[in-house]
């Protein structure tokens, strides 16, 4: 997969699918010669040469000399541009050197590749053989610092991973930007596409030209954040669905990051992606490195659906560490909605009980169960039961008794300032300046976790729980952002404090679920702050979002789903009063599927249609969700009706959801589905049998039915 060329000079990936080609030019400065479809290629040269009318050169004892032909300092596509010299694009790699210069050139000194994807020291990374690896050893033209460039591609899908480590092997120096990668393309005619939104409405599409001058996506907020995510994708004008360029983004990790893309020079589009250098400030000295996180590129000249496919398998063979990942996940049942903190041992008794009548196979106690926690202003850091308020043995008991799993929820990462854990040391929160005033947000405080001491007392207390009650399952909750962020700890290295954070959780999650690899984690941060690839390599699954009404939630889901698998979206039925108890849990199908809401209270008609859909998630989930391939038939972009469909591997068994936003009455409507084998028939459930071939040219005929709003229609398809 990867051949070095010498005398051409080139490093080409290539996975028979995409080709990934370096070029390392007379000058020792590494050109991305082509990215994108592979096809047979005779001379890279002719990719790279730019109209040389204005040529940079340099002087030498008086002597001028020349670049090598083809090569624009300025406008070439490079790996690794330079900083604070004739290249005014950002650079992934700024320092400042002791003498308070900004100046690097990193030229390429030798390079190694080999099969498989190495791990990086305390981040979560990518892993698998189906991959090979080339890294780059750069060195900065006059200086003692290196930048290892990592390019991993894989073998059975068009994912590239890419990230730097940086060494300085000089004098001291401050790294004030250390993104993870650089790409430019040679065309700027592309959608950016991001997702913007905001709590309870996380992940909303945001589509825009690319136009020149500079434009980015970004968290400066502590985590990823409910109002940006790290994914983002670019998709060529021409393109569809299923047809034609598309290029989609995404960090390994859970803080601060910036997408930067910049266009302009040469009408091309000049990338770089990693954490946000905003308040960073890494101080590395002799002998030190850093270690960026992963990013993860997905290429498709097949259109949007392709791209979402390859970030799909990539998240569930290659990044998610949980090992029962790939095997059917129970139905949850979560108490949050049904009684917030209140309640007691006999009302979650009978919670479970009634839980149990609707299908649940694993019940979660969610927050209000330790401390003194009866409201959201007390006792987050002192994990213990509440005796006063429950007989969590007993509770436990309760459902192993009737045959449930049992979860509990957590938020490691905060303290309350009304808290045993904050009397005994309230140097372990984060303050600002202001050593009077500190702003909190839900009545609670950031705890340091850049302070290794924080992070063992929580890990004690959580280890401490978990040997004692020995949970299935833990909700880990984050529920607010950064603000000030002076740690007591770090003297004048408070540019290290955001990483450091992040490196804390990583930390205290590692060590838990390298203790504990059968305990599931769903990860969570006020529904989907931090819904993100570094927490999915720890948890197998996120809460998508608190709002679980499924007419707002649809569109929160199908985005998504657009760079992540659904079986890793945490989706409910609650009591919303929009539709009925089968239309919101048919739409729940397609995510993991669970329940929040007062389980007293339901009817029997409710507990039969809940439980009905229940059966049809043990039954399909696994193969055909967990397991299977996601078509994205119609999107919410671009009318009323919104379709989703999940093919098994094998194509037996699929399952569509068809969903309206407004009502749709008279339409001529013929569903086409995707994924299925022409050859076979298949029985699609109350509409009779067809083969696979008329199913996709044809298509289901739903002109007939009158569509009312919030409907979610399932249709179950099924190999004869
Ligand atoms: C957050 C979560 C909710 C719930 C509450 C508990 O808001 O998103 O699901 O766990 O915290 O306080």
């Amino acid at each position: 997969m990867i051949k070095y060329n010498q005398s051409a000079r080139t490093i080409k990936l290539s996975n028979g699918s995409v080709d990934y080609v370096l070029y390392i030019n007379n000058d020792n400065i590494v050109e991305t010669a082509y990215f994108g479809k592979s096809f047979k290629c005779e001379n890279y040269n002719a990719l790279r040469n730019y109209n040389t009318v204005f040529v940079d050169t340099y002087f030498v004892d008086g002597e001028e000399k020349y670049y090598e032909h083809g090569f624009n300092f300025q406008a070439s596509r490079l790996e690794l541009g330079s900083h604070a010299r004739i290249d005014k694009r950002c650079s992934p790699v700024i320092i400042r050197r002791g003498n308070g210069s900004y100046e690097t050139d990193f030229r390429y000194v030798s390079h190694a590749s080999y099969k498989g994807i190495k791990p990086l020291n305390g981040l979560p990374c990518a892993h698998g053989e189906n991959c090979e690896t080339v890294e780059i050893l750069f060195k900065d033209y006059t200086s003692e610092l290196y930048a290892t460039l990592f390019v991993t591609l894989f073998s059975d899908k068009d994912i590239i991973v890419k990230n730097f480590v940086i060494r300085n092997g000089g004098e001291r120096v401050e790294l004030l930007c250390a993104k993870s990668m650089q790409l430019d393309l040679p065309s700027m005619d592309y959608d950016w596409v991001h997702f913007g939104g905001r709590w309870s409405e996380e992940r909303q599409l945001k589509r825009s030209l690319l136009h020149d001058g500079a434009q980015q996506v970004s968290s400066n907020r502590g985590v990823s954040s409910h109002y940006e995510n790290p994914f983002t994708y670019l998709q060529a004008k021409d393109a569809t669905a299923d047809y034609g360029e598309v290029i989609g983004f995404n960090l390994i990790y859970s803080g601060n990051f910036k997408f930067d893309c910049e266009c302009g020079v040469w009408q091309g589009t000049h990338i770089t992606y990693g954490i946000n250098e905003e308040d960073f400030c890494w101080t590395l000295n002799n002998g030190e490195s850093f270690t960026t996180p992963q990013a993860v590129i997905s290429y498709s000249y097949a259109g949007t659906d392709k791209m979402s496919q390859n970030f799909h398998s990539f998240i569930k063979d290659n990044l998610i560490s949980y090992r029962h990942d790939r095997e059917y996940k129970p139905v949850l049942f979560n108490s949050w909605e049904g009684c917030y903190f209140d309640f007691g041992t006999d009302s979650i008794i009978s919670y479970i009980d009634d839980a149990a009548k609707i299908g649940s196979e694993l019940f979660v106690l969610d927050d209000g169960w330790f401390g003194v926690r009866n409201d959201d202003r007390t006792s987050l850091g002192d994990w213990k039961v509440n005796g006063k308020k429950l007989d969590l043995h007993k509770v436990v008991e309760h459902c192993r008794k009737k045959g449930l799993k049992f979860g509990i929820w957590f938020e490691p990462e905060m303290v309350s300032p009304v808290s045993e854990l904050y009397s005994r040391h309230s140097d372990y929160a984060l303050k600002g300046e202001n050593k009077t005033e500190h702003t909190a947000h839900r009545h609670q405080y950031v705890l340091d976790f850049t302070n290794p001491a924080v992070v063992d007392d929580i890990y004690c207390q959580m280890r401490t729980f978990i040997v004692e009650y020995k949970p299935d399952y833990v909700k880990w909750d984050y529920n607010r952002m950064v603000y000030e962020h002076v740690s007591p700890r770090l003297g004048s290295r408070q540019g290290e404090v955001y990483h450091r954070l992040i490196l804390g959780y990583y930390s205290l999650i590692g060590r838990l679920t390298a203790e504990f690899p059968d305990l599931m984690i769903e990860g969570c941060a006020g529904g989907g702050a931090r819904f993100d690839m570094g927490t999915l390599y720890y948890a197998p699954q996120i809460w998508t979002s608190d709002e679980s009404n499924p007419a707002r939630r649809l569109f929160i889901n199908y985005y998504t789903s657009l760079g992540y698998p659904l079986s890793t979206m945490g989706t409910h039925v609650n009591d919303s009063t929009i539709t009925d108890y089968e239309n919101k849990a048919n739409f729940a199908l397609f995510g993991t599927y669970g329940y929040e809401m007062n389980p007293n209270k339901l009817t029997e008609e409710q507990c039969t249609q809940l439980k009905k859909v229940a059966d049809i998630y043990k039954q399909y989930h696994n193969a055909v969700v967990n397991n299977g391939t996601l078509y994205h038939l119609l999107s919410p972009e671009d009318g009323n009706a919104v379709c989703l469909q999940c093919v098994s591997q094998d194509k037996t068994q699929s399952l569509v959801l068809f969903a309206t936003i407004a009502s749709e009455r008279e339409k001529y409507r013929f569903l086409r589905l995707k994924g299925l084998n022409p050859e076979y028939n298949y029985r699609v459930e109350g509409e009779g049998i067809y083969t696979g071939e008329y199913l996709s040219t044809v298509g289901i005929n739903m002109c007939s039915q009158w569509f009312n709003e919030h409907t979610f229609r399932l249709l179950i398809i099924t190999r004869e």
